[in-house]
């Protein structure tokens, strides 16, 4: 098979499958697998061997129902299927993503404070100069994985927003392609993980005591400065919030980039399109986002007795939301596997909108659009140079690698 066909092989055909089973992303399509169930009903009851069954929201309007209630459906007890419940308990109500109302919203405020016009002006500026900096490199490589070309612009914007200075970008860009890329299942990887975690962690530290001493215009004097409830956040609140800025804007935009290249080489005509010298580019960000989905579910816990889709959701059931089988359902979208570069509306649930709507989201898609104006103004359109390996993984819908060849744009 070659890279532009469009799917890879059919997932298997059981009539009960385990959406949290990672090997089922590996090499299956999964929106086919999704399309069925959703057909069927747009929740599916999810049993697991041996394991707490959860309900799997596969349809856009009972996501935005689950998103938008979370009052009814909480995130402090667990943002994620297979999370350990020690790492859960560690992070609640302290780390922005696993809080809830009304402190989640106090918390949010003190990190929002970051994005000052002109810390949003010097972000921009980052990420114009990195997005032609990795792409000018790649384009002299010619032959490269484009998950690693895809790893660097995120690293730098998060970076430059925790305030991490220059001198010190190789050493995280390293730590944390360890300590949160997709390195494999093998327990030396793993070992690696957690000592490159553990470094991410005590520069944290070191940050934070830096800039209690001298304060500048970046997320971590926001925390440090920063008071909720009338109390200041601890240590622990500090590098618990610097950890989901890292753990969830690298990877996500890193997938998401990789996979709208992967998407415009797949459908014939986009990349012209999208080459266009007065084409809106933010407006196939936005697709890209739709398309790639790389949250690939958010999980939440019923605290009340409810129902969604006339099913019944008891207290203390969980609910994971498959963000990108919501982005596939043609009840919101038409034609919802054409990648389409001039998808307008385009309402996607791929920074799950609601009361945990992306803190990152204005950046994810600044990111996309600057990259995709650089490499259109720059390259030819890329080929394909190998199989594409798709992850392992129910977490992020991304890949192991792509790839790809690469020319400069001639004329
Ligand atoms: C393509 C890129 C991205 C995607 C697909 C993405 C997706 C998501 C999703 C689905 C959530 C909601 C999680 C939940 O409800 O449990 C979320 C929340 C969050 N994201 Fe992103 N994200 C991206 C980029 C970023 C970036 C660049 C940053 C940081 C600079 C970031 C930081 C966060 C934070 C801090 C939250 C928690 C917000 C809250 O709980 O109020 N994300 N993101």
């Amino acid at each position: 098979m070659t890279l532009l066909e469009p799917a890879d092989t059919a997932p298997a055909a059981t009539d009960t499958p385990d959406l949290a089973d990672p090997s089922l992303y590996r090499s299956g399509d999964p929106e086919i697998l999704w399309a069925r169930l959703r057909a069927r009903s747009p929740v599916y009851r999810n049993k697991r061997p041996d394991q707490e069954p959860f309900w799997a929201v596969l349809a856009h309007r009972e996501a935005l129902e689950v998103l938008r209630r979370p009052d009814i459906f909480v995130s402090g007890r667990g943002m994620r299927l297979d999370d350990s419940p020690a790492a859960t308990d560690a992070a609640a109500q302290r780390m922005l993503i696993v809080t809830d109302p009304p402190r989640h919203a106090r918390l949010r405020h003190v990190m929002n404070a970051a994005f000052t016009p002109r810390t949003v002006a010097r972000l921009h500026h980052t990420i114009r100069a990195t997005a032609t900096e990795v792409i000018d490199e790649a384009l002299e490589r010619g032959d490269c994985d484009f998950v690693d070309v895809a790893a660097r612009l995120p690293v730098a914007v998060i970076c430059d927003l925790l305030g991490v200075p220059p001198a010190d970008r190789p050493f995280m860009l390293d730590r944390t392609m360890t300590a949160f890329g997709h390195a494999g299942p093998g327990s030396a990887d793993r070992a690696a993980a957690a000592r490159a975690h553990t470094d991410i962690l005590l520069y944290y530290a070191e940050l934070a005591d830096r800039r209690r001493r001298e304060p500048a215009e970046d997320i971590v004097t926001a925390l440090v400065r920063g008071t909720v409830d009338g109390r200041p956040l601890t240590d622990e609140e500090i590098y618990l919030n610097c950890d989901g800025l890292v753990s969830g804007g690298n990877e996500t935009t890193r997938h998401a980039t990789a996979g709208g290249l992967l998407a415009l080489m797949r459908h014939p005509g986009q990349w012209e399109v999208a080459r266009r010298a007065d084409h809106p580019m933010e407006t196939t960000a936005q697709e890209i986002l739709r398309f790639t989905s790389p949250a690939m579910h958010v999980l939440r816990t019923a605290v009340q007795d409810t129902e969604l889709a006339g099913r019944p959701v008891r207290a203390g059931d969980r609910v994971a939301v498959w963000l990108p089988a919501a982005n596939r359902d043609p009840a919101v979208f038409t034609d919802p596997d054409r990648f389409d570069a001039l998808r307008t509306p385009n309402r996607h649930v791929a920074l799950a909108p609601g009361e945990h709507y992306c803190l990152g989201a204005a950046l994810a898609v600044a990111e996309l659009t600057v990259f995709f104006e650089e490499l259109t103004a720059r390259a030819e359109l890329p080929e394909p140079a190998g199989e594409p390996v798709r992850a392992a993984s129910c977490l992020i819908r991304g890949f192991e690698s792509l790839p790809v060849r690469l020319r400069s744009r001639r004329g």
